[in-house]
């Protein structure tokens, strides 16, 4: 191929081999914007045809490709981009106009969705003239969930209080109630009448031991001691496994090297059971479930950072929680079945938060999982 003069317009991929130019294959390795690499932002460079001719190490890591995947690719096959990040990207190279966009979402190669804020510069530099826009991708994905940590733990606290208010509010007449249908089926001389006292009785009985269970999970604190979380994870398949018919297995997939956790065993034996046992009603009798566990290094939990937590798994593959119900179902006495009490996962989560840890849910048919994080040590100073 003769050699031709380079124009910034030139279609990418078939350029000359000018010296200060790559071809578009290629990307910039050093050069001008060798300093890029250095930053901790994603970073990208593109040409008019929207081909990446350079991705910074960070952009490389948020994106989950590498130099060599993004060689000649444009922009919009490397992600799955949002129409308006590609109008965007179309009217930086037309009209050389800027854009900033917040909460763009993208979509990795391997399906993980992005939230990020991305700014789109055009941009001349003499030296890479091919270059034209420069793009800046920060993500966002931490920040939102903190936030959406933040507002459930508020919304779980306010629900708490009103619980206990309300609960103490029922209890105590209940046990005037109870004491007075008593006295009264004492002084009954006709023992037909007796079934009726005995209905109060056995009713209030009922309600009592409701807001008893109501009240539980805020009452006392966890007695914290070294405890194995494999330990606790076979306690609960054993129980389970006891109450349930045959055709249901449970996969264990420990990571054996895991250290001891500080807390309470018998309020986590609760909350694995919990979570395992709803897994296992869904599921009705046939199917798996995974115990899985898996260390978590430098994590943020409710604001605290800690060195290590453990990553509890519980997946199953039955017929999964509509995305509606996923953030609901955690409030107490919000239930999906006829005879359920509501109770189990926000006890868990009360159970999880004491020991500083949040418990989460993604689920889509056939695959539903359970996540509680727990940090090793819920007292750890904070740096
Ligand atoms: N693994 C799961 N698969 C499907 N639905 C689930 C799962 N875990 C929880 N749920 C839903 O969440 C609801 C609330 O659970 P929970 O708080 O334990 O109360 P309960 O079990 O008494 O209904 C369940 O009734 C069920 O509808
Ligand atoms: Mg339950």
């Amino acid at each position: 191929m003769p050699p031709t003069a380079r124009r910034p317009q030139e279609p990418a991929g078939q350029s000359s081999s000018a010296t200060q130019a790559p071809p578009a294959g290629q990307l910039l390795s050093a050069g001008p914007f060798a300093g890029l690499d250095y930053l901790a932002s994603a970073v990208m460079l593109l040409d008019a045809a929207q081909q990446v001719r350079y991705a910074n190490s960070a952009a490389q890591n948020l994106l989950a490709v590498t130099g060599q995947s993004l060689r000649g690719r444009p922009f919009g096959k490397v992600v799955r981009a949002s129409a308006t990040l590609e109008a965007a990207l179309a009217n930086a190279v037309a009209n050389g106009w800027s854009y900033t966009g917040q909460n763009v979402e993208i979509r990795r190669d391997d399906h993980d969705i992005l939230h990020l804020n991305c700014t789109v510069t055009p941009i001349q530099c003499a030296e890479a003239p091919e270059i034209c826009m420069l793009m800046e991708l920060q993500p966002i994905d931490q920040q939102l969930k903190v936030s959406r940590e933040e507002r459930l733990i508020g919304q779980q606290q306010a629900n708490r209080e009103l619980i206990r208010n309300l609960a103490h509010e029922i209890k105590n007449p209940l046990g005037g109630i109870r004491g007075a249908a008593q006295l009264l089926e004492r002084e009954l001389n006709n023992p037909a009448l007796k079934e009726y006292t005995q209905v109060i009785i056995a009713e209030a009985d009922r309600l009592q031991n409701l807001m008893q269970r109501l009240l539980s999970p805020h009452r006392g604190n966890m007695q914290p001691a070294p405890v194995n979380i494999h330990d606790i994870l076979e306690r609960v398949r054993s129980l389970l496994l006891l109450e349930s018919p045959e055709g249901l297995a449970i996969r264990r997939d420990y990571d054996a090297s895991l250290p001891e956790l500080l807390g309470d065993r018998e309020q986590l034996i609760q909350v694995f059971l919990n979570i395992a046992r709803n897994a296992a009603q869904a599921l009705e009798g046939r199917g798996e479930i995974i115990f899985r566990t898996r260390a978590a290094r430098q994590v943020t939990l409710v604001k605290r950072r800690f060195r290590l937590a453990i990553d509890v798994m519980i997946i199953d593959n039955g017929p999964g929680i509509p995305e509606t119900f996923l953030e609901r179902m955690f409030y107490p006495l919000v239930s999906g079945r006829p005879d359920g009490t509501g109770l189990g996962l926000t006890l868990a989560q009360s159970f999880v938060q004491q020991h500083q840890g949040v418990i989460e849910c993604s689920s889509r048919p056939g695959h539903t999982a359970f996540l509680a994080r727990l940090p090793t040590d819920p007292f750890e100073k904070q740096a």
